[in-house]
């Protein structure tokens, strides 16, 4: 027997109605906000990943899934998206089309981690991109979406934390300054922070080890310039006027290299080690990096998963799917069998889900087929019935059962189910 991929699942049944309601909310508040969807593909050239996300970070150190093609290419699945949209935007001109531009994707990605509850090595993320403004309206409305995602999808047991990780020259004073710190810690440190202090010291904030010598180490805010000061400053203010509420977070670095100023992170309560369901920034640098105009950029992405082990973990009731409101069940000969699938096919019109008896079995096995797929009606045509234009309806609650002529049949359904909801 073949077995699915460590760390993969298979989706279907009860599972997709959380699917359906993540990605139909997240379409829908996204098209509100402004953003139109773009589709890259999950593969693309390894360089663009170590480019953008990072030659030393844990993704492209351990985590990419990267391989030679037939023709001799080092291929990458995506392990995020937002490298794979600057690249299809500097790519295709879209610098042509004026700003601001708002995309969003939503897609599988891939990273070649340990899974566990909450970490997959493929997990799916909604995401949302802006290209084109400085300002920290953009990165307020950026977050204020987010924040919205989650309110509307039922969450309530969330926080929003942010930084400001500020500009080149901010960082490099800041680098100095941790290196400081640490080299009088480093022998104690563990042996990732040891390769981190050497590498990119920003990373030892992250670490879930030394969390004691974090703790004390300086602080990024300390040391920004008076231009990211002000934007951090005033995308708090916007924030406030909104009634957003934020923690501000001083250590919070994030994983991917790419990010300056503006960082944030959702953290749900209720999830234990894999807490952060999104996790964005700002990223001026990027699209110049890799071979752009130099255009401000920013944008943030939720895990799908993540936000579904929230969901039950905060017991949010969300839409079932309704697959079979109306069931077709017949007894007899061609002509019946032929009015049982006319009969579905003028309900299925209407937009009323059908099924139609497909096995061809007696009528109390197909009755209880109707009820083992949760049907509300059940609709019986026989050849009796069929002599008598008029069809049988029966309430699958109540179990009462009712005639009805034929030419009525679809409106008479129509208004039940309306009665019911
Ligand atoms: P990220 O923080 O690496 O950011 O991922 C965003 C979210 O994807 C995380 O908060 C988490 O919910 C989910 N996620 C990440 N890894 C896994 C995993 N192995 N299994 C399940 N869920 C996972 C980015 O990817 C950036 N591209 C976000 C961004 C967009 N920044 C600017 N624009």
């Amino acid at each position: 027997m073949y077995q699915k991929i460590k760390g993969t699942e298979d989706l279907y049944g009860e599972e997709m109605k959380y699917w359906y309601w993540i990605e139909k909310k997240a379409k829908d508040l996204a098209i509100r906000y402004g953003y139109g969807e773009i589709r890259t593909p999950i593969f693309e050239e390894t360089k663009l990943f170590i480019r953008s996300v990072g030659q030393d970070t844990d993704i492209v150190q351990k985590e990419m899934y990267t391989f030679e093609d037939k023709g001799g290419r080092s291929i990458t699945l995506r392990p995020e998206g937002t490298a794979p949209v600057v690249r299809a935007f500097v790519e295709d001109g879209m610098i042509a089309q004026g700003f601001p531009q708002k995309y969003f994707y939503i897609g599988p990605m891939f990273r070649y981690e340990r899974p566990q509850s909450g970490r997959q090595r493929q997990f799916h993320q909604f995401g949302a991109e802006i290209f084109g403004s400085s300002s920290p309206i953009a990165d307020a409305e950026l977050i204020i979406f987010a924040d919205r995602l989650m309110k509307e999808i039922g969450l309530v047991d969330y926080q929003i934390h942010i930084n400001s990780l500020g500009d080149i020259e901010d960082r490099a004073k800041y680098r100095e300054a941790l290196k400081e710190y640490y080299a009088q810690h480093l022998e104690n440190l563990c042996d990732d922070c040891k390769v981190r202090y050497e590498k990119n010291v920003l990373r030892l904030l992250d670490c879930k080890v030394d969390i004691e010598y974090t703790k004390n180490a300086p602080k990024i805010t300390d040391y920004l310039g008076e231009n990211s000061r002000k934007h951090y400053e005033e995308l708090k203010a916007l924030l406030d006027s909104v009634g957003i509420k934020y923690i501000e977070n001083p250590r919070l670095v994030r994983g991917l290299d790419y990010y300056n100023r503006t960082v944030f992170e959702i953290h749900h309560q209720k999830l234990g080690a894999m807490s952060a369901i999104a996790g964005g920034g700002r990223y001026d640098g990027l699209i110049k990096e890799i071979g752009g105009k130099d255009v401000p950029a920013l944008g943030f992405a939720t895990g799908i998963e993540r936000l579904i082990l929230a969901l039950k973990a905060e017991n949010v009731l969300v839409d079932e799917i309704e697959t079979n409101v109306v069931y077709i069940a017949y007894l007899g000969g061609f002509d019946v069998k032929a009015e049982a699938i006319r009969l579905s096919e003028e309900l299925r019109r209407e937009g009323i889900p059908v099924g139609l008896e497909l096995m061809e079995r007696g009528l109390s096995a197909q009755l209880k087929n109707a009820a083992r797929v949760g049907a509300k009606f059940t609709i019986i045509v026989g050849e009796s019935e069929l002599e008598r234009n008029i069809v049988l309806v029966k309430n699958m609650e109540t179990g009462e059962q009712l005639e009805f002529e034929r030419s009525f049949v679809v409106s008479g359904i129509k208004d039940m189910i309306t009665e019911m909801q």
